[in-house]
């Protein structure tokens, strides 16, 4: 897969690694500050389309603030430089900094180099043509009422988003020391025991954003899932770190870190994650419906669900999809917190709708297809590869309702190196009306950590085999053992 960065000179600073070839050479003649593709608001549903208006006031005095003029490495050329200094003393900085990104959001630089900005209200702020260089933290404030009142929608499964960035052609640098300090551990004891609670929001959304890179950007104790890509167009994440960590709840205790997904990618298209490192307790990394020509290299992933293609199909009559998926150099551990539920799993709805979203839905339909999977190492997994197509969240729904009509197919999975905890080590679930197909096993070791139940090591049900397919050793069985999965799936 080529990915057209235009941003080149833009990237030559931060951008270190270079994820396959896409960053190679040919590239480099981009020219790209000077492009501009103004706003990408076509793809944002209506609904969305207020949170690609920037808040803050241009003429607002921002006492900590300098602004000069410059030459910009990122740039290769004269840029606006501004420099925002945090108020101190636990002051509220949220006005400075949206005013600030109102004023220099443009064909700028924006340095913001204090340890600690304090973010007491939801921000959006909209970025053209510039780089923010934030080696602080943004810490953001855990007035749990406030946030549940205030936090925008997002439009999809209900969920809420605490900071918001649209625009075209930037990059959020956290210069390996700064990011976003989500102050989660409120929210951890808050949502305890229970998923998905109303009104905890994403730390970061890309939302209409385009050609945006994200690179040595920390977030840590995200509020709920850490980032997430929303209809957005050519999204880099590199080197970047998510760490949700509670000092609350216990190993064997479920769902105490749930909702703590790294990167989530939603209705959107060429999207690279590379060097990504992971500690949490739920999705690593998530796809969920329209996303679309994904690499994801070198990522690890320390307690929580794994690396999830969905959940999917979950709005009655509506069409989803997941295409062209390349996953490589992926290793995959439990965490002294959080036991590792799954390693690389498939999950889709139930095909009627039974409840509502986030934890009710179901009826949806599309595809999932042509998706590779290679050089993954796992350790100590409770399900390193699994697929369902009857998925709900609703507890006292589950196994009660017709599989859906998700079609999963073309997938291959290739050396694979991985340790279970228990006796499932591939358990493909599909559905009698859609089964899965053209499902490619090479090289795949799953050593199961018990052998009581030899007859679940390898189930298939509802896998249209073809030869050669690496399954031969899968069958079918409706056994229950070890099916309680903890969590997400
Ligand atoms: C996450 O943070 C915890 C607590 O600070 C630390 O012990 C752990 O090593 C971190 N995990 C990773 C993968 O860096
Ligand atoms: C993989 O990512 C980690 C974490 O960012 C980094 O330290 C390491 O150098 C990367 N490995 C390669 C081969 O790029
Ligand atoms: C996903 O893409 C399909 C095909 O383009 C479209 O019909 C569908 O509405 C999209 N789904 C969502 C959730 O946007
Ligand atoms: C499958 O995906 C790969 C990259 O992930 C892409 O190069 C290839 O063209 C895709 N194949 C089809 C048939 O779409
Ligand atoms: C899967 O492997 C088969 C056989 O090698 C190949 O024909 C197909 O293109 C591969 N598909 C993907 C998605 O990599
Ligand atoms: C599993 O259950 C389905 C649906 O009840 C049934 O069609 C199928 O034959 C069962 N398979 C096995 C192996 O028991
Ligand atoms: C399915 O698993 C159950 C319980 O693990 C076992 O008793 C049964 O014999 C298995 N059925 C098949 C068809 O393998």
């Amino acid at each position: 897969m080529r990915l057209q960065l235009a941003l080149l000179p833009l990237l030559a600073t931060p951008v270190k690694a270079a994820p396959l070839d896409i960053f190679d050479a040919g590239a480099a003649a981009l020219t790209a500050v000077e492009q501009w593709f103004g706003p990408h608001d076509e793809l944002v549903d209506p609904d969305r389309a207020h949170l690609l208006v920037a808040d803050g006031d241009e003429e607002a005095v921002v006492h900590e603030l300098t602004v000069s003029q410059g030459f910009s490495d990122y740039h290769g050329a004269m840029a606006g430089i501004c420099t925002l200094r945090a108020r101190g003393g636990g002051a509220d900085d949220t006005d400075n900094f949206v005013n600030t990104m109102k004023r220099c959001g443009k064909n700028s630089v924006i340095f913001m180099n204090s340890p600690v900005y304090n973010i007491r209200r939801p921000v959006k702020i909209r970025l053209e043509n510039s780089v923010l260089s934030l080696s602080g933290w943004l810490k953001f404030s855990d007035d749990i009422e406030y946030w549940v009142q205030h936090a925008f929608d997002l439009g999809f499964q209900n969920q809420k988003l605490a900071m918001v960035v649209s625009g075209s052609n930037f990059v959020l640098n956290g210069e390996d020391t700064g990011g976003i300090d989500g102050s989660g551990q409120a929210w951890y004891d808050y949502a305890r025991g229970v998923g998905n609670v109303h009104g905890r929001p994403m730390s970061l959304a890309l939302i209409g954003a385009r050609n945006a890179v994200v690179t040595n950007w920390g977030i840590r104790q995200p509020q709920f899932w850490a980032h997430i890509a929303v209809d957005s167009d050519n999204v880099v994440y590199e080197s970047c770190y998510v760490n949700a960590t509670s000092t609350s709840g216990s190993f064997e205790e479920k769902s105490w870190l749930q909702n703590t997904d790294g990167i989530d990618t939603y209705r959107t298209n060429d999207v690279v994650i590379s060097n990504f490192v992971y500690q949490g307790g739920d999705d690593c990394i998530a796809f969920k419906p329209n996303s679309t020509n994904i690499v994801v290299q070198n990522v690890t992933c320390v307690g929580g669900t794994g690396i999830a293609f969905g959940s999917i199909a979950q709005y009655d009559g509506v069409k989803d999809l997941i295409e062209n998926v390349v996953l490589k150099d992926i290793k995959l551990y439990p965490s002294d917190q959080c036991r590792g539920y799954q390693g690389v799993y498939f999950k889709s709805w139930i095909g009627e709708e039974v409840g509502h979203p986030p934890n009710g839905g179901g009826g949806g339909y599309g595809y999932c297809r042509n998706v590779s999977v290679e050089d993954v190492y796992m350790e100590d997994i409770d399900r390193p590869l699994a697929l369902t197509a009857g998925l709900t969240y609703l507890d006292d729904e589950h196994g009660k309702h017709k599989y859906g009509m998700f079609e999963w197919s073309h997938i291959n999975i290739t050396r694979v190196r991985a340790t279970s905890t228990g006796n499932r080590a591939i358990w493909l679930d599909c559905s009698p009306t859609q089964p899965c197909h053209h499902i490619r096993l090479k090289d795949v070791v799953v050593t199961p950590g018990k052998s009581d139940h030899p007859e679940i090591h390898q189930v298939c049900n509802f896998v249209m085999h073809s030869e050669g397919d690496g399954l031969e050793g899968c069958k079918p069985n409706n056994s229950t053992l070890e099916s309680d999965t903890g969590g997400t799936m």
